[in-house]
């Protein structure tokens, strides 16, 4: 989204358009950056807050694994140690599957992650695309969010056609290569209307109808392409149901989708966004919501569970309508205030000395859930509670309740902070799990392009003894947030510990939202028509 002018001072920007206006006109959100009188303290207006250096640099790199990511035919020399690959991917079925991004430290295109990774950098891009500009990263993140867009587009040739997979998992892994050396098969898979699989098409659906806001401005004829693929591929989700793990034989291994109800609701959140279509709001609200949207439970926010991010979209909806022309009717109505309470209920469960506050957390204060891949629930829930305190912000409720005691938009911002504090360093064992940032970093990412130097010749087998080697990686994933600690944070920076070193595009996309959201001194949004 672009700037929006003549309103005094650059502060100004445009997030979000919601066409609302008695069901036709358009009003406009905009972002008011906002002055802190101290560090927790709520905001009063004012102009564009300063530059929080550390969030700043943090940034810088975290963007950058986009580009170690990138399949394909790589257009600038970005990352030195990265070149062209996978230029044939899509060829048998003669389409050009050959952009995309990796999912990991492997070679495998994975559409389910690989799409939700572009609704959240969309999602970073709407919030915070103007604390991005003023850091200079608004480039790149958006050069990123195109290279998946630009795969999604080819990879549904089809109304009722969408390419879910390049590469077969098994094969793959049978291989430690680089990915402009690979020679294994790269076989794709579809899935269609007697094989459907509405949760992957709808998180599709989503990534392109929230990337049409993106590009609204910049390029309405991509923007109208986006959209256009968006609609077909939320029908067809809706239309042919099923999950794409009981069309993929062996899919649900690696991403394992346990139901489709939240990729439908969360599709069509954004096809509302994007549009202003009633049908798509009451879609989310009425009995879809009732059977799918699970309300009154909190939970964690991740790559196969949408429901709460689609809660605090809800909540955009309920406290920014206040201010607006919604009306009365929809504000009150059921399923958006029960969106709303579950939301409440999500940010209720983060702040530490919430009555309700998650037991799941680490001595050194990290929101911890899992072995695998332990920053995963940590870095997004940060990212929805940064985007959910200025929401409060923006509608001008400042303060939620949680059991009987009040909180501020503020402690919000605290816990995000927080949580990007422990990861760029502020943690027991005083290091950076953003590969690149800091004086000390993990060295031993698992991951196979950073783990072999660019000259050595390697092809699927005997690029093993780079996994096993005892030297560090001799290039760095720059970017890469890696899996995380234990439970009592600790680390063991060692390349075939996967559950810990690997890293992942979704991660990273979460972590470009948050750094990005705590970039500037607090901010936030203000409607007008
Ligand atoms: C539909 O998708 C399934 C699962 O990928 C595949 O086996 C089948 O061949 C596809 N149908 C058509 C007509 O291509
Ligand atoms: C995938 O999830 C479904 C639904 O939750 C579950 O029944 C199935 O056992 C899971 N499969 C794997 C391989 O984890
Ligand atoms: C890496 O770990 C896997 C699974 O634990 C094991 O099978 C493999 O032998 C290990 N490889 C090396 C090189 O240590
Ligand atoms: C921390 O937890 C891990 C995983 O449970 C365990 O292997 C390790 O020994 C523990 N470290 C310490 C210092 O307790």
């Amino acid at each position: 989204m672009g700037k929006k002018g003549g309103c005094g001072f650059v502060g100004w920007l445009m997030v979000l358009v919601i066409l609302a206006l008695l069901g036709v006109g358009i009003f406009l959100v905009v972002r008011h950056k906002m002055n802190k009188s101290d560090d927790d303290g709520d905001s009063i207006p004012g102009p564009p807050g300063a530059i929080q250096k550390k969030y700043s640099d943090a940034l810088n790199v975290a963007v950058q694994f986009f580009d170690v990511q990138k399949a394909g035919k790589l257009n600038e020399d970005k990352i030195t140690w990265r070149g062209d690959s996978a230029l044939e991917d899509g060829s048998t079925v003669k389409l050009d599957l050959s952009k995309g991004m990796y999912d990991a430290g492997d070679h495998m295109k994975f559409g389910f992650p690989m799409a939700f990774t572009a609704t959240v950098l969309s999602w970073s891009i709407l919030e915070y695309g103007d604390q991005m500009e003023a850091v200079n990263q608004l480039g790149t993140a958006q050069d990123s969010l195109k290279w998946i867009t630009d795969f999604l587009i080819h990879a549904h040739p089809s109304d009722n056609v969408l390419y879910v997979q390049v590469g077969d998992p098994v094969s793959d892994h049978k291989c430690w290569d680089r990915p402009e050396d690979m020679t294994e098969k790269r076989p794709v898979f579809q899935v269609n209307a007697s094989s459907p699989g509405s949760d992957v098409a709808a998180e599709a659906a989503a990534a392109l109808a929230s990337a049409s806001l993106v590009f609204k401005k910049k390029d309405s004829d991509y923007s109208s392409t986006l959209l256009k693929h968006a609609k077909q591929l939320f029908s067809f989700a809706d239309k042919y149901r099923g999950s794409y793990c009981d069309s993929i034989p062996g899919s649900a291994t690696y991403y394992n989708s346990t139901g489709y109800g939240d990729e439908l609701l969360w599709a069509a959140s954004w096809l509302y966004h994007a549009t202003g279509d009633r049908s798509y709001l009451q879609y989310v609200t009425g009995s879809n919501g009732n059977d799918f949207a699970d309300f009154g439970n909190p939970s964690w926010f991740s790559w196969d569970n949408k429901l709460p991010g689609i809660q605090v979209l809800m909540v955009a909806m309920v406290l920014l309508a206040r201010l607006t022309f919604l009306g009365e009717k929809d504000t009150s109505n059921s399923g958006l205030q029960q969106y709303r309470e579950t939301a409440e209920a999500v940010m209720c469960g983060l702040i530490p000395d919430s009555p309700t506050a998650t037991s799941s957390r680490t001595d050194g204060g990290l929101v911890w859930v899992s072995d695998w891949n332990a920053l995963q629930q940590p870095v997004a829930a940060a990212f929805l509670a940064s985007v959910y305190s200025d929401y409060l912000l923006t509608s001008g409720k400042r303060q939620f309740s949680c059991s009987g005691s009040t909180f501020k938009s503020s402690d919000l911002k605290k816990f995000a902070r927080s949580q990007a504090d422990y990861v760029l360093g502020d943690n027991p064992m005083k290091l950076s799990y953003l590969v690149g940032y800091g004086d000390k970093y993990p060295q031993f990412v698992h991951h196979r392009g950073a783990s072999i130097p660019a000259d050595a010749s390697t092809g699927c087998s005997d690029g093993w003894k780079w996994l096993s080697s005892t030297d560090p990686n001799p290039n760095v994933a720059m970017g890469a947030l890696v899996g995380g600690p234990f439970k009592n944070d600790s680390y063991v920076d060692d390349r075939n510990n996967t559950m810990q070193t690997e890293p992942s595009t979704y991660n990273s996309a979460a972590m470009v939202g948050l750094l990005s959201g705590l970039v500037t001194t607090s901010s936030v949004v203000q409607s007008f028509n």
